[in-house]
């Protein structure tokens, strides 16, 4: 038993969020609050020029600089409310379309998000309509109906969702992506990596989402390593861009030790996710070989590096090392080392904090526990 949630339109091409003021207007729509980080700037500012030229009014959030937290979205929401903006528009990474998927949630249900978070508050109400523009091309956020929102109070990030805050329509532009710092490639594209594999790999796997993980892991390897190096390849900004779109669409299936890790271990050193994902990814890998080895298999083949003469289980190999020839190639981050700086608390603790935020996913080939949190972090330094 499964199911899927989808956007209802997606819509890929250079230049297309051009045609955003024309399918405001088609919704009859007046009123355009626009979430946004400080990122891509020029770009930001055209989108916004040519919003106003069609006679929209738009309302400006630009305060999301990284994950957000409770306030961040409690005061969108305020302002989105006081302002009477009828529909959303999200440009940027994953965090800024998460704040905007919150935000336009509690603009029609509203409340406070620690009551949605933590309290077990119900979403009743169709959230306002909603575009998302993902401007990196590494969480897939525009793909799914979950956002990520850190709890101020406790420090822990947790997940808000429901089928209805998925965006209605999602533009992937490459040109959105053109320009973006190397290291910035590097960390999104393993973070797409790890959702295509996990999610690959999963207890949970269903037909949809190993097609769309298969899919993704085809056009890394094709696209990941040019992406990286030619900051104006806009075919590979554009495969890579498809393949985040899918990882997103993928990752319902769920998520394994990779992030199981990643997540905790990101906010307690403030490594970013994609680096934190790749520090973790190969090491994964290698403890689920043997729980799903002929699915690693099919990941080899996908990656390129199959040989039919070969075991199921030599060729699952070839896949962990051609993960880690491309993480080298792209000079992604394999240790936890330097993120630490001398600041590693007590393994009980980081064993408590993993368990407090993921530890509880079940869906990882290879069954996981305490034991499992400890020496995976030890592998990692
Ligand atoms: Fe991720």
């Amino acid at each position: 038993m499964w199911e899927m949630v989808n956007n209802r339109r997606v819509i890929f091409g250079e230049n297309k969020i051009k045609e955003i003021p024309q399918i405001l207007q088609w919704y009859g729509l007046k009123k355009v609050f626009f979430v946004s980080g400080k990122s891509n700037a020029p770009l930001r500012q055209h989108l916004k020029d040519q919003l106003e030229e069609s006679g929209f009014d738009v309302v400006i959030y630009d305060s999301i600089s990284k994950e957000p937290d409770l306030d961040v979205i409690n005061e969108g929401k305020d302002l989105f409310v006081s302002s009477c903006c009828d529909c959303t528009l999200a440009f940027g990474g994953g965090s800024v379309i998460d704040a905007a998927k919150t935000i336009g949630m509690m603009a029609t249900n509203g409340g406070l998000a620690q009551e949605y978070q933590m309290e077990g508050r119900q979403v009743t109400v169709l959230p306002p309509f909603f575009i998302a523009v993902p401007t990196t091309a590494g969480t897939g956020a525009e793909a799914t109906k979950v956002a990520v929102v850190k709890n101020n109070h406790n420090g822990l990030k947790k997940s808000l969702y429901h089928n209805t805050m998925i965006a209605d329509i999602v533009i992937l532009d490459p040109t959105a992506l053109i320009g973006s710092p190397e290291r910035l490639t590097a960390a999104t594209g393993m973070d797409t990596l790890s959702h295509a594999v996990e999610s690959y790999v999963s207890l949970n796997a269903t037909p949809i989402s190993e097609m769309y993980g298969l899919k993704a892991i085809r056009l890394i390897k094709r696209s990941l390593e040019n992406s990286y190096r030619d900051p104006s390849d806009i075919a590979a900004k554009g495969d890579m861009l498809l393949a985040s779109y899918f990882g997103g669409c993928a990752i319902s299936a769920g998520i394994g030790i990779a992030h199981i890790m990643a997540q905790p271990l990101g906010a307690m050193f403030d490594i970013p996710h994609g680096d934190a994902c790749s520090i973790f990814l190969p090491l994964a890998m290698e403890y689920n070989l043997d729980a799903a080895t002929a699915k690693y298999r099919d990941i080899a083949e996908a990656l390129g590096v199959s040989d039919r003469n070969l075991s199921d289980r030599e060729n699952a190999l070839r896949a962990v090392e051609e993960v880690k020839r491309l993480r080298s190639a792209i000079e992604a981050p394999d240790s936890l080392t330097p993120y630490i700086k001398g600041r590693q608390p007590a393994i009980g603790t980081i064993i408590e904090t993993v368990q407090k935020t993921t530890g509880h996913v079940s869906c990882n080939p290879r069954k996981v526990d305490a034991a499992t949190f400890g020496k995976m972090f030890d592998l990692a330094l």
